[in-house]
Order: structure tokens, then C-alpha cells, then sequence
């Protein structure tokens, strides 16, 4: 195998080079690297210790860029660079030819990509939380529509066309398609984005199907949106519809909801209200778990609203085609993102980040 002239290195001692003589060895160095592997049968260890090793030309060469005077180091540097790419090329090709590289090879050790998995959504794990709660208790979940008539969303609930109840329900309105025939709405033509769910109440009765223990989970729309409120949101609704029902069980349901999901720490008050549709009425409220009942910026007063509550109006039960010299019931209906922020370890002060998409929130659930 061809040795290199060692004529320049052996001048290395006394340390001075013309620039373009160093250049023109660097460009000899670079043409002859090809020649050098053809006409060899080295090995590629060979080769590369040839290209690069302690002895090797180019090794001896870079020393002398150290007296490269100043203007020249640029112009020699760019040239030393591309001469050890080309080596390299060569080497690596040379690597390949003598099958020390495989370009298939893989290397079935190496830690690999972990896709990234999901999860429910909280919402979604808090619905399927209160739902196994009702389970327990014998209420069955149910579905009812999410854009309804406007009969089942306030007609049917003792709220007639124009009456000021409807107000703190204000919604949205869909109009309606000509042609399309309006149920049970003569002259109330409207098609409303549920505003709560008690549009199941009379959608439930008229299953006809007695005794009613239903848990309506669905979503809801209102025109509002703040720390506490969001457009969308979530609400479920209980009926029960029996003979002889009276506001103890209603209690006692409600008891067992507030404790199993929001733990024995959480105080709960009932307070009178006014509901059309329920006779008497309660809002049912709950101690803040963010405050401990002290006040804050999400519940002001230490106590945060969950939803109402009450004894189903005769109204409602006859709309429902309900006979109400036998029956009578309960319902209530609650918001999930509330109950959801208000259970025991969960310090959240703004319920619009349940639909802010930031996995950076939703990975912690
Ligand atoms: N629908 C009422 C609301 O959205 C809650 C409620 C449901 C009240 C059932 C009484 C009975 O606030």
C-alpha cells in the first residue's frame, strides 16, 4: 500500500509553510484519497486510519494551520474542511462496500415512541361518576333531546308564552323550518337549545311508563359567560314519579348524592325558591371547597349554588299525562361542572377552563 510523502511533516520542526503550498497539499491529499482506496486492498480499518489517524496525512497537515498567518486562515480552513468531508464520504462509502454499515439495520434495543394516549375528558368522568351515584339509588340514565321544543322546555313546565320565568333562562332560539309539524305548540313555534334539562320531565312521562326514577344527563345552553358560567354546560336532572312521595326522600336522595360525591366534609343547605314547575320549590346549595365557606372569588359568600330542587307541580304531571289523584314526585336538576369544581381537591377558580382544550390542564385529571 502507497505511503504518503511524509516530506512536510517531516519540516514540521521548523514550522513555517507558504499558504498556497499547504492548500495545494490539501487538494493533492483530497484527488488522491480515491486512487489511494482502488488501487489498495486495505481494509476499511486500514483506510481509516490511513484517512485519519495519528500518522495520517491530513493529522499532519492540520497541524500547520496553527501557522497559517492570520488573512490565510479562512481560506486554508475552508479547504481543510471540505478535503475531510470528501475523506469521509469516501470512508463511509468504503464502510458500506465492505457491509460495516447496513443502511436496513435497525436497532430493535433502542427505547422506542410512546404514542400518546388519551383519556376521558373530566366532564365526561365526572358524568359517569353521578350516574353510577343514581344507579345505586335505582335511577336509570336516560336521554333526552338537546334542541326541543319549546313546549317541553318551558310550555309544558308551567311556563307559558311571555311569562317571566322564562327569563333567567334565556336562550337560544332556532327557527323553525316551515312544514315541519310543531308538537303540543299551538302558536309557540320555537325550537330552543335546552336551556336546563327539564325538558325530560314531560318528555319522561310520556313513556308511559310508572314508577319514574330517571337521571337525565345532557347538555344545556345559556346565554352567559364568566368565572362560574360557561354557554355550554352540563346538567342533571332526577325524576322520581311514585305513589305517596314526599320532600324526605327528596332529602335523603339528595344527602346521599352530597356525600358520596363530594365526601362527608361538604355541608349542603336547602333553601326556599320558586320554580314553576315545582311546588314547593328549593336551591340547594353547597359549602365552597375552595374557601371552606369563608368566601372567594369563585362563590363570593362561601356557599356555591348546585341547582334547584323540588315537588313536581300538578301542572306539570298532568301535561305528563300523570294521574294525580295516585301519583306525585320529585326532581331536581344540578349543574355537573359545578359539582365538579366543587368536589373535595379540585382548586379550580375559573370553570371556563374545562373547555379551554389546554392539555396542560387536562393531563392532570
Ligand atoms: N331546571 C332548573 C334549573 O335549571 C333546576 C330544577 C330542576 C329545579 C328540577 C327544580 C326541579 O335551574
Amino acid at each position: 500500500m502507497k505511503q504518503y510523502n511524509k516530506s512536510m511533516s517531516d519540516t514540521n520542526e521548523n514550522k513555517t509553510i507558504p499558504t498556497d503550498q499547504l492548500v495545494s497539499l490539501l487538494l493533492a491529499l483530497k484527488e488522491d484519497a480515491q486512487h489511494q482506496i482502488d488501487e489498495s486492498d486495505a481494509s476499511y480499518e486500514e483506510i481509516r486510519q490511513l484517512f485519519f489517524g495519528k500518522e495520517s496525512e491530513l493529522t499532519h497537515l492540520t497541524q500547520f494551520m496553527r501557522f497559517v498567518p492570520k488573512e490565510d486562515k479562512q481560506r486554508v480552513g475552508i479547504v481543510l474542511n471540505q478535503v475531510k468531508q470528501s475523506l469521509e464520504a469516501l470512508l463511509s462509502k468504503k464502510a458500506k462496500e465492505s457491509g460495516i454499515v447496513n443502511e436496513d439495520w435497525m436497532d430493535v434495543t433502542a427505547p422506542g415512541i410512546r404514542p400518546p394516549v388519551g383519556h376521558l375528558h373530566i366532564v365526561t368522568q365526572a358524568i359517569e361518576e353521578i350516574t353510577e351515584i343514581f344507579n345505586k339509588l335505582g335511577f336509570t340514565r336516560v336521554r333526552h333531546p338537546e334542541v326541543d321544543w319549546d313546549w317541553y322546555a318551558f310550555e309544558a313546565l308551567n311556563m307559558p308564552k311571555n311569562h317571566p320565568a322564562r327569563d333567567e333562562w334565556e336562550t337560544f332560539l332556532i327557527n323553525h323550518t316551515p312544514g315541519v309539524k310543531e308538537v303540543h305548540t299551538p302558536g309557540v313555534r320555537n325550537i330552543v337549545l335546552t336551556p336546563h334539562t327539564s325538558n325530560g320531565q314531560v318528555r319522561e312521562m310520556e313513556k308511559g311508563i310508572l314508577p319514574i326514577r330517571m337521571i337525565n344527563i345532557a347538555k344545556c345552553y345559556r346565554r352567559q359567560i364568566d368565572v362560574s358560567h360557561t354557554p355550554m354546560f352540563h346538567q342533571f336532572e332526577g325524576l322520581y314519579i311514585d305513589k305517596n312521595v314526599s320532600i324526605g326522600h327528596l332529602k335523603g336522595v339528595l344527602d346521599y348524592f352530597a356525600k358520596a360525591f363530594f365526601g362527608p366534609d361538604r355541608k349542603t343547605r336547602i333553601r326556599p325558591f320558586h320554580f314553576q314547575f315545582t311546588e314547593p320549590s328549593f336551591e340547594v346549595d353547597i359549602s365552597c371547597g375552595i374557601c371552606n365557606g369563608k368566601g372567594c372569588r369563585l362563590c363570593k359568600e362561601g356557599w356555591l349554588e348546585l341547582g334547584g330542587a323540588g315537588m313536581v307541580h300538578p301542572v306539570v304531571l298532568a301535561n305528563g299525562r300523570i294521574d294525580t289523584t295516585f301519583y306525585n314526585g320529585f326532581a331536581f336538576g344540578w349543574g355537573v361542572e359545578r359539582c365538579f369544581m366543587m368536589k373535595s381537591g379540585t382548586q379550580l377558580d375559573d370553570i371556563r377552563v374545562l373547555y379551554g382544550n389546554d392539555v396542560r390542564f387536562l393531563e392532570q385529571f
